[in-house]
């Protein structure tokens, strides 16, 4: 984590400043503890990842194998100590720690998709922002692109396997944090871009884009799906599609570029595994609001 983060990031409870404990630091904090005073809550930062989760233990219990990792991954005694403690108290859930680590490969191995130069593109052809963050980031094939837009930038994403891939991009402009992105990690803050890819399947659409929409007064969002609701249990509660989405977007202010009024199906492919790939069309739209 860069130093120079701390003065955008707010505790997830309760919205006030975090203090910052190093316990070792290079050219960034590699290891080190965010506080909040005022709930007593600490959140550990570790291989330069800040885990700014609400509950660190509710993180942890469904992420068995991660914990034994975060705990050699520590390299003070402080930290290990701390981690011991923590984890000897938590009731272990079932373990999401390998579906993460698969779907970081998967993304590594799909950086070369067209989607992403598109939506490069797109970044590229936007004016300058000061500060910029992307939900969902994954391994941060576009929050690395928006660094060269924005003058600050944040990807926000829970995989920890996911950012400890995106951090080895190593941009003093550029910080990844694991946080639920419908916490309110930044407070009041606003920002001229937000960026949030693929994600309406896994973050309950309406909310996301309010959440956004108070973020931005004078900016642009960019969004992309391919509307694959279709998932059982863990579908989000309001799925949305081509029309409605432009109509909720409308509805909190945003205006659709010209080029993305209209549905459009740009090719996402992922590469599963050698002998399989995973064919989406997405749609994009990008909205723009002023004040
Ligand atoms: C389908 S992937 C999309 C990745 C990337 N945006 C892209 O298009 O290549 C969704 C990502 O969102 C993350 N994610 C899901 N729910 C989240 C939440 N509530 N808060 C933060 N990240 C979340 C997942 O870990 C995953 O990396
Ligand atoms: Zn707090």
């Amino acid at each position: 984590m860069h130093e120079s983060s701390l003065k955008y990031l707010k505790c997830p409870r309760c919205s006030i400043s975090l203090e910052l404990e190093k316990l070792l630091e290079y050219t960034e904090i590699e290891e080190g503890f965010l506080h909040c005073k005022k709930c007593k809550l600490v959140f550990p930062i570790i291989s330069k990842i800040p885990i700014l989760w609400d509950d660190f233990s509710n993180y942890i219990s469904s992420r068995k194998v991660l914990s034994g990792r975060l705990y050699r991954l520590a390299t003070t005694k402080n930290m290990k100590h701390f981690l011991k403690s923590f984890f000897s108290n938590i009731k272990f859930k079932e373990d999401r720690t390998h579906i993460e680590n698969r779907w970081t490969k998967i993304y590594q191995n799909s950086r070369k998709s067209k989607f992403y130069s598109t939506i490069n593109k797109h970044i590229h052809s936007l004016p300058p922002s000061k500060l910029g963050v992307e939900y969902g980031c994954s391994i941060g094939i576009i929050t690395s692109q928006m660094s060269k837009n924005c003058n600050y930038v944040f990807g926000i994403d829970r995989s920890f396997s996911a950012l400890e891939e995106a951090k080895k991009s190593n941009k003093k402009n550029t910080d990844y944090v694991i946080a639920d992105t419908f916490s309110n990690i930044f407070g009041k803050l606003n920002f001229e871009l937000v960026v949030a890819l693929n994600v309406l399947e896994i973050m309950e659409p309406e909310p996301l884009l309010k959440k956004i929409s108070h973020q931005i007064s004078n900016g642009t969002v960019i969004i992309s799906d391919p509307y694959d609701f279709d998932r059982g249990v863990n579908s989000v509660k309001n799925p949305v599609d081509e029309k409605s989405i432009r109509q909720l977007m409308r509805n909190l202010g945003f205006k659709m570029t010209s080029k993305t009024k209209t549905s459009s199906s740009i090719p996402w492919n992922l590469k599963l595994h050698s002998r399989a790939t995973l064919n989406y069309k997405v749609d994009l739209i990008i909205g723009r609001k002023s004040d």
